[in-house]
């Protein structure tokens, strides 16, 4: 490398290909830390040539840029425009909530403020230049290829850098227009052939960015794909014409030829910087990953790329030798705020992605208001409550309204969503919180006993809307091991009676019994004995079936015996003869397991079933046999009385179960008479790689619910009652069920209630000098939280 020294300094050159946000804002900041290197910026287009309208970051990003450049900062603050409210546009109402706080710039504006702190700061710019490769500048020592989303620098070296480009299914065009809007404005629109949404954000007293959108089939449909540019705005023109009230939508994009109506790009690499044998090269901005527009960061995340980098060189020097320290420290310190953005930004983009299948004609505009804000998933229900709680409780009451009926007398007060009370058939639970059916493995010969009682009683006193027993197998050789529950006998019926009785008597909790079968995943141990969950028994084992003769373990699992007809009577007439005994010992629900593995869901995972008769093959083949499991159960089960199923709605294996059919499924068993659809997911195969994280299983309920029309269970990784609020409010979901959390804390629905400081939940009579003084404490610490030097959410 070609060191030069100027006064005893070491002089570094360093050309930044790419004149955006992250080429400009890294420059100045490498000059201010080291005026004495050799700084370029090589800009294709001419200073005041820009793509693109307003872009919006938050206070966060300003406090940030403010540290690092004041000048800047202050330039850019007095540009911006600050406004407060989001304002939705939907099925002829108009809907306004504040405290969302968001800032605007006009594109061209940050620009030239980044453009006139970079001359005063002595960096060189080269407009009108278009750099072919980073090999155009053998003289650097360091190249930043902040060359944006197209980067040909990314391009030439993919085979180090390693993108992965992603182009997703929506066309949006960005336009401009001089109607002026004083909130975040969202329009949607419904044509014939679909819907269509607008994305509006003032960025100058005179001028908003004005971004529409829709799915590529609706697109296509109005021929879009053969409109110019005029046509397409004179299609938006009219579209939104209700609301544009004469005013002109404009481009400035007309650079691009034909269309342009593009397809978002998200951008992630593996490797973000190289050694060309002559300088050193690393990607910037969106050169190296995008945010969708949706979440309106892709600037915020360009301008902390190049914060990031000038940190590292403080922090390391820029001595030779440390390039590949610093360049390496650079990716490994952003790489995980551009991924943790990177998801919420999904979250947003998927959200408006299948709006107009989801969520725009069946939900009302109230409960659009809210799905849209909580999009990304990172605002929640408490931080709507900061943001706005006189929108967030006028939104409590029209839920808790919604829940008790048109004739309900007064409008309820703000009542939080989870506590609202939910009616399927005949039977009312009094909240949307249900104890999901945890195996406990602590029964002889299929009796439930004093553990049961204790266990399921003190969950039902702990303040849920419905106790799920665990999984009870309708035959002895339908248990997963020899400690699990049985409803096969008039005996096993009476000892569940005593525990249903129990509830009914000393609570107002609903008891559901979820009847399974083990099927290949049967004569295993319980979790603590021997070789551990899953394992074959040591000895007794009994024989298997399944739909077919694949076993759940490779590794020395049981291989089942594939079902013949003889069998699939015997089974059906045997969850006949438990949904009977169910009835007969007072449960007010009646759940059918066909998850996570076990005979019926063995039936309908492709991974599992390799049948080649009328039970296997298409996805109405393999419901087959399960349907009509749930119909003999159906027909003998109080037509008064709900049933739900319980599925795995994603297989997490290829080949196997998706989102996609577990729709197809929930609609099979609604037309078979079900009520709500349970949505797990996995153990259906051991080679499984689910994603793990807070309500991981939620998007499945979420989309079942909206798009197959049935009530759905979401469950797993709901953990905190702001969980749940979010859910049911939503619309994610009707009732959310909670499982280790219940384990830990029987009383949890209870204790959440007391957390949040909804205190008019009735607590057992028996226990109730204990409410306040929870109640009180819990007061106590969201107190010293929101007090001067506490920590707010
Ligand atoms: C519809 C839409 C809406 C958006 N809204 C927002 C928003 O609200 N908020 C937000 O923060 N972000 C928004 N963005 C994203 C934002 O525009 C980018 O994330 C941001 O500009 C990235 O900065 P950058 O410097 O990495 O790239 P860019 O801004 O793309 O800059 C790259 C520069 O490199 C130049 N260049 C490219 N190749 C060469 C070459 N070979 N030689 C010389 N010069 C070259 C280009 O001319 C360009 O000036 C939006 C994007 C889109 C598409
Ligand atoms: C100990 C234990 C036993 C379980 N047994 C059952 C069961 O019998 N039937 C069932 O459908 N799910 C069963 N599950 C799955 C839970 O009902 C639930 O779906 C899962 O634990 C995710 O929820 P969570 O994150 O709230 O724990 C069990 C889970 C645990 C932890």
């Amino acid at each position: 490398m070609r060191w030069a020294f100027a006064g005893g300094s070491l002089v570094v050159k360093i050309v930044c290909i790419g004149g955006g946000p992250a080429g400009l804002y890294f420059a100045l900041l490498m000059k201010q830390l080291s005026p004495h290197h050799h700084i370029t910026v090589v800009e294709r287009n001419r200073p005041y040539d820009t793509f693109g309208w307003g872009v919006v970051f938050s206070d966060a990003t300003m406090d940030n840029m403010r540290a690092w450049d004041a000048p800047t900062a202050d330039a850019i603050q007095q540009a911006f425009n600050h406004w407060d409210d989001i304002e939705l546009h939907f099925k002829g109402r108009v809907i306004r909530s504040g405290g969302h706080g968001f800032v605007g710039i006009g594109r061209k504006k940050l620009l030239n403020i980044l453009q006139a702190r970079c001359e005063a700061l002595g960096v060189e710019l080269m407009f009108e230049t278009d750099a072919n490769s980073d090999a155009d500048y053998p003289d650097a020592d360091l190249i930043i290829a902040s060359d944006g989303i197209n980067s040909k620098i990314r391009t030439q070296h993919a085979a180090v850098f390693k993108p992965d480009i992603v182009t997703r299914p929506n066309r949006f065009i960005w336009l401009g227009t001089h109607k002026q809007y004083d909130a975040f404005t969202f329009l949607f629109e419904r044509t014939e052939h679909g819907w269509f949404q607008a994305h509006i954000y003032k960025f100058d007293e005179q001028t908003a960015t004005f971004i529409v959108e829709c799915p590529e089939a609706v697109w296509k449909a109005h021929g879009l794909d053969r409109a110019d540019q005029d046509q397409s705005i004179a299609f938006c023109e009219r579209l939104f014409a209700a609301n544009l009230r004469g005013e002109q939508l404009m481009t400035n994009s007309r650079h691009l030829r034909g269309s342009a109506w593009l397809n978002f790009q998200r951008i992630q690499c593996e490797q973000w910087s190289l050694f060309n044998g002559r300088s050193h090269v690393v990607l910037m901005g969106d050169a190296v990953h995008t945010a969708h527009f949706a979440i309106g960061s892709g600037t915020k995340l360009a301008l902390e790329d190049a914060i990031e980098l000038v940190a590292q060189f403080k922090r390391h020097g820029d001595a030779p030798q440390q390039m590949p320290e610093v360049l390496a420290q650079y990716q490994a310190a952003r790489a995980i705020d551009v991924v943790r953005l990177q998801n919420a930004a999904w979250n947003a983009m998927e959200w408006f992605e299948v709006c107009g299948e989801r969520y725009c004609d069946q939900l009302e505009p109230e409960q659009f208001m809210y799905s849209m804000l909580t999009r990304s998933q990172r605002i929640s229900h408490e931080n709507l409550r900061l943001r706005d709680k006189a929108w967030l409780e006028g939104f409590e009451s029209w839920f808790a309204q919604r829940q008790a009926g048109a004739s309900a007398p007064t409008r309820p007060h703000a009542v939080p969503p989870m506590f609202t009370p939910y009616t399927a058939r005949s039977v009312t639970l009094k909240n949307r919180v249900v104890v999901s059916p945890m195996a406990q493995y602590s029964c002889v010969d299929g009796m439930p006993g004093e553990f049961h009682l204790v266990h399921l009683g003190s969950r039902a006193l702990g303040g849920a809307g419905l106790v799920v027993a665990e999984m009870t197998c309708t035959s002895p050789d339908a248990r997963i091991t020899p400690g699990c529950p049985g409803l096969w006998n008039d005996a096993q019926a009476q000892a569940w009676r005593r525990i249903v009785d129990f509830i009914h008597r000393e609570t107002d909790a609903k008891v559901a019994m979820q009847l399974g079968h083990a099927g290949a995943k049967g004569s295993t141990n319980a979790p603590w004995d021997d070789t551990g969950a899953d394992r074959p028994l040591p000895h007794d084992n009994w024989p298997l079936i399944a739909a077919s003769a694949v076993p759940y373990l490779d590794d020395g699992g049981q291989v089942p015996r594939a079902m013949d007809r003889a069998d699939m009577a015997r089974v059906v007439a045997d969850f006949a003869r438990a949904a009977r005994h169910a009835a007969s010992a007072g449960f007010d629900w009646l759940e059918l397991h066909c998850a996570h593995g076990y005979l019926l869901s063995s039936f309908i995972s492709p991974l599992t079933n390799r049948r080649s008769d009328a039970y296997g093959g298409s996805l109405a083949n393999r419901l087959r046999f399960p349907l009509e499991v749930f119909e003999a159960a159906r027909a003998v089960w109080p037509e008064h009385l709900p049933m739900s199923v319980r599925i795995s709605a994603h297989d997490w294996v290829d080949g196997g179960v998706t989102p996609t059919d577990a729709v197809q499924i929930a609609r099979a068993f609604k037309a078979a008479g079900a009520d709500l659809i349970d949505c797990s997911s996995g153990q259906v195969s051991a080679h499984q790689r689910p994603t793990y994280g807070r309500m991981y299983q939620t998007p499945f309920a979420d989309r079942i619910r909206n798009e197959a029309a049935i009530a759905t269970i979401a469950v797993g990784a709901i953990s905190e009652a702001d969980h749940v609020n979010s859910i049911i409010a939503a619309g994610r979901a009707d009732l959310c069920a909670v499982a280790r959390p219940h384990l830990a804390n029987p009383a949890w629905t209870l204790s959440e209630a007391a957390k949040i400081g909804f205190t008019a939940v009735d607590w057992p009579r028996q226990y109730n000098t204990a409410k306040p003084q929870m109640e009180a404490n819990f007061q106590r610490e969201r107190a010293a939280l929101t007090a001067p030097g506490g920590s707010p959410r």
